[in-house]
């Protein structure tokens, strides 16, 4: 018995949602190959597109797929192959792919013994061991798809938010690695009561335009005080591409995830196309290799 899936990529936190908040992109992902075999062992038995560790309890998807595993006390063995498209430290969600993507299948064949919605905290297993903090608004939307909020972690409770149909997000990926550990180590552990209120004055507008497809207000509230000053700053002409990307019609820009990626969000196709071609032709005579993508949100 055997599956296939596709793994999506994410943008996590959407600038003013610092680790509760992100969506899905519906083309731009992995695949992965998962079948069963009768060793009652978790292997990862191929790897092609990137270089990732082969032993099951180094690999993300062999430490979410355990997971899942040992909460129903199954010896089940599976064998996991990867074809990696995304990159590792590029920022849209790279090892919440696998590890989503493992568990997801691994579900499928046992039957469905969890809820998409339960294989969050399975998954987010894997995260732990990516960047060292089990943050779930990469793994939440990779498997409820759309945008996903996380209300809480401790319980853990994921709503899932409605994507506005014309909403599209154009994601450049300068090709300079930064680690989440890394990217996560350096922004400060305290914030001022000015920028909390903003803050959440912001993530409440953007819940609010989600629903009532109001891409204006959408616009307006991707704003982020507290990370994205920090980080922006590992970012080459993370400034440049802001103002860039506004002249040419986003409705708001801001770090993917942990960057280096970011992201502009975009009503329509031909918004998101002079987007993309605008920050292909600002980057294509500088130094530094990228990889563009123009995605709906799924
Ligand atoms: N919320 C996480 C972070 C996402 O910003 O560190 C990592 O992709």
């Amino acid at each position: 018995e055997q599956i296939k899936v596709f793994a999506p990529a994410t943008v996590a936190n959407l600038s003013c949602g610092f680790d509760v908040l992100g969506c899905c992109l519906d083309s731009v992902g992995d695949e992965m190959l998962i079948k069963k075999n009768d060793l009652n062992k978790i292997r990862i038995t191929k790897v092609s597109g990137q270089e990732l560790p082969m032993e099951a309890d180094q690999n993300v998807a062999g430490v979410a797929v355990k997971a899942l595993l040992g909460e129903i006390d199954s010896k089940q063995g599976f064998d996991i192959e990867i074809s990696k498209n995304i990159k590792p430290g590029s920022g849209i969600g790279s090892s919440a792919a696998s590890s989503a993507g493992a568990v997801f299948a691994v579900n499928k064949i046992l039957g469905e013994p969890f809820s998409s919605n339960q294989l969050i905290s399975f998954a987010m297993q894997g995260e732990l061991l990516a960047s060292g903090n089990a943050h779930a608004d990469n793994v939440a939307p990779a498997l409820l798809g759309g945008f996903s909020l996380v209300r809480s972690y401790c319980p853990l409770e994921v709503l899932s938010l409605p994507v506005p149909p014309e909403l599209k997000v154009v994601v450049l990926h300068p090709m300079i690695e930064i680690k989440t550990k890394d990217s996560r180590s350096i922004i400060k552990q305290n914030v001022s009561l000015k920028s909390a209120i903003n803050q959440w004055g912001n993530l409440g507008a953007l819940v609010s335009a989600l629903y009532t497809e109001d891409y204006e207000l959408l616009g307006r509230s991707l704003q982020d005080e507290i990370v994205e000053p920090v980080r922006s700053i590992l970012i080459p002409y993370f400034q440049e591409l802001k103002k860039l990307t506004a002249e040419n019609g986003a409705l708001g820009f801001g770090i993917s995830g942990s960057g280096p990626s970011v992201y502009a969000l975009c009503k329509g196709d031909q918004t998101a196309l002079k987007v993309k071609n605008a920050m292909k032709e600002f980057y294509s005579d500088k130094s530094i290799d990228f990889d563009l993508h123009l995605s709906g949100i799924n």
